[in-house]
């Protein structure tokens, strides 16, 4: 099997990931740090030692563990999010069912949330829940995020011969978007430690925490090979956060800046390109209200120019482009509400000094076996549904089954009393051993059809 995923944090790391399989049945979990509430609802297992928690204020003792609630609005509703967010809250309550990650169905017998809601998703219960145990409603406190989509598709800034733009531009959350976070599969975990540490990021600039002595740079790295979800994952982390952040920044927009264009040979025009980029960011960062999170793909580019320009095989223009848009990006860390976002595809150390600044840098590594099962069931998942495969006729429908409960399946049953649904998991099982070597999900694509 290829190289777990691991991720590095330049601050010391929490205690081993908490969220043992026991806790889905312990009745007393432990209390809630306020970080919890106001950014990445988590409850903390040893509130005592994790970093972010000893960075908020003390909470009204709450025994409960915190679980986001993420609420769509229709693109037509005009409804107040408050009230929005205190209906699904009374509806929450008046459920008393268990909570497990996915949708909640509206209640047919409420007509403003029919009018008004499209989705409501229970997220992240898996951070704090194993093997998809559930939570008993008494053991929640849900957290209502209620958001409403762009459906604005990217503005470009079209570059000075009109063949590439030099930046890409979404308002968040952005419809392109939707589904993104929840498509992309990792070792349980990854995913929900990024989402908390970046809102730990933007708690501790909003609590004023003194940067000389918890430094925190709102710069997040990830790499690893092509073809992981880094760049995914960067998009889909920037629209989770503009969700989850909703309540506290008004707006929220997402800039690609398009290394590429930016440091073609064939642009004279560079330097003003970069000049009119930072311009606009500095336009939208002085608004407090807006957070603005810029995702610069595959930063070894930037370090290859400069490198290029030393050695003589590129225009001396260009390292000054470089040099330009570094000491932007340095400068733009000293704005609470911006976040950093940046992909590599190499591995090792990337010779550009804001980089070496990241407070995340997480290995993003080829998808282990049970992320590998579950892209695949999701891909044939989506394929049933919109009819391009189909069961044999006559075949009954038997639904593919998630990792973990194929996996206790196959210990509790003898393959004599294998259903139909475990023959077909297991098969699936077999094509995502097989797609160890090759792990970009076009591989995997291809030995399914196999
Ligand atoms: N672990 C994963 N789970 C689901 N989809 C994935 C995963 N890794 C990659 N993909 C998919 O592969 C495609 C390429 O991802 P991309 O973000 O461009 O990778 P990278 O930036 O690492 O090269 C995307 O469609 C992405 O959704
Ligand atoms: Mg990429």
């Amino acid at each position: 099997m290829s190289a777990p995923m691991e991720i590095s944090f330049s601050v010391p790391p929490p205690p081993p990931e908490s969220a043992p399989a026991s806790l889905a049945s312990t009745p007393a979990p432990p209390p809630v740090p306020a970080a919890a509430v106001s950014c990445s609802p988590q409850p903390q297992p040893e509130p005592q030692s994790q970093p972010a928690a000893a960075a908020v204020a003390p909470s009204p003792a709450d025994d409960r563990f915190h679980i986001s609630v993420e609420v769509l609005l229709h693109s037509t509703s005009v409804a107040r999010h408050e009230e929005v967010q205190a209906a699904v809250e009374r509806m929450l309550e008046a459920r008393s069912l268990s909570y497990v990650d996915g949708p909640v169905p509206i209640p047919t017998g409420d007509p403003f949330l029919i009018e008004n809601v499209k989705r409501i998703q229970i997220c992240d219960t898996d951070e704090w829940v194993e093997n998809h145990k559930v939570l008993l409603f008494w053991q929640v406190k849900p957290v209502v995020h209620v958001f409403q989509l762009s459906e604005d598709g990217p503005g470009e800034e079209p570059s000075e011969d009109d063949t590439l733009s030099s930046f890409n531009e979404w308002a968040l959350p952005a419809k392109e978007f939707d589904g993104l976070w929840e498509s992309l599969l990792y070792e349980v975990g990854l995913k929900q430690r990024l989402l908390r540490y970046a809102a730990s990021a933007l708690l501790f600039t909003e609590r004023g925490v003194d940067p000389c002595l918890v430094s925190w740079n709102r710069i997040i790295l990830l790499h690893g090979p092509p073809g992981t979800g880094k760049t995914s994952l960067c998009k889909a982390l920037a629209q989770k956060l503009s969700i989850r952040f909703k309540s506290r920044y008004s707006m929220c927009q997402l800039v690609e800046v398009n290394a590429h264009s930016l440091f073609s040979k064939w642009f004279s025009e560079s330097g003003k390109l970069v000049a009119k980029l930072f311009q606009k960011i500095h336009e939208m960062v002085e608004e407090e209200s807006n957070l603005v999170f810029v995702l610069i793909d595959e930063v070894e580019s930037l370090a290859a120019a400069r490198q290029a320009a030393i050695s003589g095989s590129e225009p001396s223009d260009s390292i000054r482009v470089v040099n330009a848009l570094l000491t932007q990006m340095d400068k733009l860390k000293s704005w609470p509400n911006v976040i950093i976002l940046t992909t590599s595809n190499i591995t090792t150390a990337i010779d550009i000094a804001f980089v070496d600044r990241a407070d995340i840098k997480a290995y993003v590594g080829p998808p282990t076996l049970q992320a590998r099962y579950e892209i695949l069931r999701s891909c044939i998942q989506e394929l049933l549904r919109v009819g391009i495969i189909t069961y044999r006729q006559g075949c009954s429908m038997p639904c593919i089954l998630n990792y973990s409960t194929l996996k206790e399946k196959k210990h509790s049953l003898d393959a004599a009393e294998s259903d139909g649904a475990v023959h077909l998991s297991s098969l699936l099982y077999e094509a995502a051993e097989l797609c160890e070597v090759n792990s970009k999900t076009a591989d995997l694509l291809f030995a399914v059809n196999q």
